[in-house]
């Protein structure tokens, strides 16, 4: 080979970045006993009857290929929970698809929409795949600073920046929030959808934390705008389910149908087995994530508690496990400085802010889905830190 081999291959791809976060993990992984707060799953098991599920069914040998877009059974078995849960009415047959988490949901639907040039509107701070996926596919995310406004969007806002940038092809919505935990209320979302519904955007609404929903209850998007929804959700944080990966994308049927084809080049199906314990899941497990929500909302008061009361700033935040709080005034605001101190000093890791994009300098992620005793401990912590550090 003449070339330098990573000069041969796609722009594109070697342009991606390795995410800040996971160099910063692997950094509080290297340092014996450090408090970890940055974690973005539950630290909860399975639950028992889905495991057994899985286990039956490798030994009754449903160890073969499915469909593509996912076991029939299973994918009405998902329609009659989003039913049930968010008077949602997809068609099993054409409407769903089962994706290896929402993390392929999001790849196989950018892929199937975007093309060169488009545009993709994400509120930001955001969870960090939406951009580069966007990026992949040679279009552009627009980004709409929402740290002004509570962390979310408000119809004026999008309104503008539709008007400002016609090549948007996709917006993206999360909610309840992956850095910020805010969500959005039935009211919030019609004005949204007031806006959206004139145009030719899609919405790609990233429901994965919709379980966990604390102040009021879960309204999906598509239950707003089903005919210009995408709808994705799953089972990682709801069921505790992160390592089986299941995620569904549901939404009209001809959307569906071409996404179903990347979906079926990038992996043929899902694993069976996690089809069967998703089955299980969606058949017998509707109140699986109460005991795990009623867990988490305790950290989540401990902790806005603790963190109110050392001067931080932070929306109670409305659902997911994450609180984004703004480092008070009187110390430095360039996040990333704070927490690689905060890293070093005490053995304390938690996010910087900006490592979720613009609106998120000055912040501070921190994760809950961690125990009592790790919270109580970042607490001391950070209180020493603080008063290390007084200016
Ligand atoms: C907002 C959001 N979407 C998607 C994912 C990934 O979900 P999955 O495990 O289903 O791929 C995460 C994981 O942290 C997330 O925070």
């Amino acid at each position: 080979m003449k070339n330098d081999l990573v000069s041969l291959m796609k722009p594109s791809v070697v342009a991606i970045k390795q995410q800040e976060i996971f160099k910063f993990n692997a950094r509080a992984k290297s340092i014996p006993g450090a408090v970890n707060m940055t974690v973005g799953e539950p630290n909860f098991h399975t639950p028992e009857h889905i495991k057994q599920a899985a286990i039956k069914a490798i030994e009754d040998n449903k160890t073969h290929y499915t469909v593509p877009e996912g076991d029939h059974e299973l994918l009405s078995a998902v329609a009659n929970y989003l039913h049930d849960k968010y008077g949602l009415n997809y068609d099993p047959e054409t409407e769903i698809v089962a994706t290896t988490g929402v993390t392929e949901g999001v790849f196989s639907a950018f892929n199937a929409i975007l093309q060169e040039g488009d545009e993709v509107l994400i509120p930001s701070p955001a969870f960090t795949i939406y951009g580069p996926d966007a990026d992949f596919n040679g279009a552009s995310p627009v980004y709409i600073d929402t740290s002004k406004t509570n962390f979310k969007v408000t119809p004026e806002v999008l309104a503008e920046t539709i008007r400002t940038n016609p090549r948007i092809k996709i917006f993206l919505l999360n909610f309840p929030s992956n850095p910020t935990g805010v969500s959005y209320t039935k009211d919030e979302l019609e004005a949204l959808a007031n806006v959206l519904k004139k145009t030719n955007i899609f919405v790609v609404s990233d429901e994965i934390y919709s379980e966990l929903t604390y102040n009021f209850k879960h309204v999906s998007f598509g239950s707003i705008l089903p005919e210009q929804t995408i709808l994705l959700n799953g089972l990682s944080k709801s069921h505790a389910m992160t390592g089986w990966r299941f995620g569904v994308v549901c939404g009209p049927a001809a959307v569906i149908s071409q996404i179903n084809k990347i979906h079926e080049l990038a992996t043929t199906s899902i694993t069976s087995i996690t089809q069967y314990a998703a089955l299980e899941a969606y058949q017998n497990g509707y109140d699986d994530p109460i005991a795990m929500k009623e867990q988490y909302q305790s950290r989540r008061d401990a902790l806005h508690e603790g963190l109110k009361e050392m001067g931080f700033e932070c929306p109670n935040p409305d659902g997911a496990f994450y609180l984004f709080a703004k480092i008070p005034d009187t110390y430095t605001q360039d996040d990333v400085k704070f927490a690689n101190e905060l890293l070093e000093e005490e053995h304390l890791a938690i996010l910087p802010g900006s490592f979720f994009g613009i609106g998120g300098e000055g912040h501070l992620r921190f994760s809950y889905a961690a125990s009592m005793e790790s919270i109580a401990q970042c607490l001391a912590k950070l209180k020493k830190f603080l008063e290390d550090h007084k200016n």
